[in-house]
């Protein structure tokens, strides 16, 4: 698979990367020994960006993916790279109580990080939600000085707004915002992607299968277990996941035709909204097995050209989606909603 620059610092990329948070939380049971064996199975096939949160599972989500670095192939294991979230402040009975920016917070953090991935230094290090206690500035300065000490490579953003990209922007340089983006998912089109391509950050693209709900493989009839984030999410609930679903039969259609799967369509959009000079959007795959990987990789190939992509969003308009992408107290922890 072929690497590109992510944003100006410097950070080279496959052009997908693989989001870890389901083989750790929020989607239900996962396979440990599968979860590995995916991870595994995406550094072999060129994957190189692993994304987690020190929070996934508290602490987990971090102590597998060193299993699996340790357990890799030398070679896979030299091309990996650790994009990690940071700030969400969780208890023992699994319960989230808000986010901590301050500088103390994000160096301790970090040290926690670097023990349970078993590694040197982490290639990506963000805050998950901005703390609206902290100024940005003094989050993003905290994560600098840990640059400049070498614990760190680069800094990233999640689920910031254009005004916060901005002001980190002029902190520290930044290298890309991780943000929802999906064909259901539209909201950062309007200001938030013009702001990042004119500053140069990277978009790591994450729920571009909007968790499950536009993979194809989503039925009304799935039993979801309580802490399954998908039991909580309006997109999933009574007569918005109905809706939900007849767009992705629409989008089945137009997979069917072009011979791929829905999963791919739904990938292979995202891919298309690239910049036409780079790859400075990479959707995050949150596979947990590895026939879903291998699922999501094929989209690599899939091509989508004007008339493609035209029927694609007439089948899926723009704010087709019925119910918010988060629930409302979820809604109000993030900045790039305000
Ligand atoms: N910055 C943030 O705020 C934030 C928030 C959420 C996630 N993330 C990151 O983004 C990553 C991806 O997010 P996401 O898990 O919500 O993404 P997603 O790709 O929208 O949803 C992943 C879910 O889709 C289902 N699926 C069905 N077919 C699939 C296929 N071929 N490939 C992959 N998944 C398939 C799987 O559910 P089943 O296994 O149940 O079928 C999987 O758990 C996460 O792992 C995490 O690292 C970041």
């Amino acid at each position: 698979m072929r690497t590109h620059p992510l944003g100006t610092t410097g950070l080279q990329v496959s052009a997908l990367g693989l989001g870890c948070m389901g083989m750790s939380a929020l989607y239900g049971e996962a396979d440990r020994a599968e979860s590995v064996a995916t991870v595994h199975a995406a550094l072999e096939a060129g994957v190189t960006l692993l994304d987690t949160g020190d929070f996934y599972g508290m602490g987990h989500n971090e102590m597998l993916i060193g299993e699996a670095l340790r357990t890799a192939p030398a070679a896979s294991r030299e091309r990996a790279l650790t994009s990690v979230k940071f700030g969400a402040l969780r208890d023992p009975d699994g319960g989230w109580s808000g986010f901590d920016g301050r500088p103390a917070a994000v160096r301790n953090f970090a040290a926690y990080s670097l023990q349970r991935l078993g590694v040197d230094h982490i290639d990506v290090y963000r805050i998950a939600r901005v703390d609206p206690a902290v100024p940005i500035e003094e989050t993003v300065g905290a994560i600098a000085e840990l640059v400049e000490k070498g614990h760190v490579r680069h800094i990233g953003l999640s689920e910031a707004g254009a005004d916060t990209v901005r002001r980190a922007a002029a902190t520290a340089p930044i290298a890309d915002l991780q943000i929802e983006y999906s064909l259901i998912s539209r909201g950062i089109e309007a200001e938030i992607l013009p702001a990042v391509r004119e500053l140069g950050i990277g978009v790591t693209a994450y729920g571009v299968l909007s968790r499950g709900l536009i993979s194809g493989h989503f039925t009304a009839d799935r039993q979801l277990a309580a802490n399954d984030f998908r039991a909580m999410s309006p997109r999933f609930q009574g007569e918005n996941l109905r809706h939900n679903l007849d767009l992705v039969e629409a989008l089945r259609k137009i997979a069917e035709q072009k011979g791929v799967t829905v999963a791919q369509i739904a990938i292979a959009w995202v891919l298309a909204q690239r910049a036409s000079h780079g790859a400075d959007i990479v959707p995050l795959i949150g596979a947990r097995r590895r026939d879903r990987l291998a699922e999501a990789l094929g989209a690599l190939d899939v091509t989508l050209d004007a008339a493609d992509l035209r029927a694609i969003e007439e089948a899926v308009p723009a704010d087709a989606a019925a119910g918010e992408r988060y629930p409302a107290q979820q809604m109000a922890h993030l900045d790039s909603e305000r």
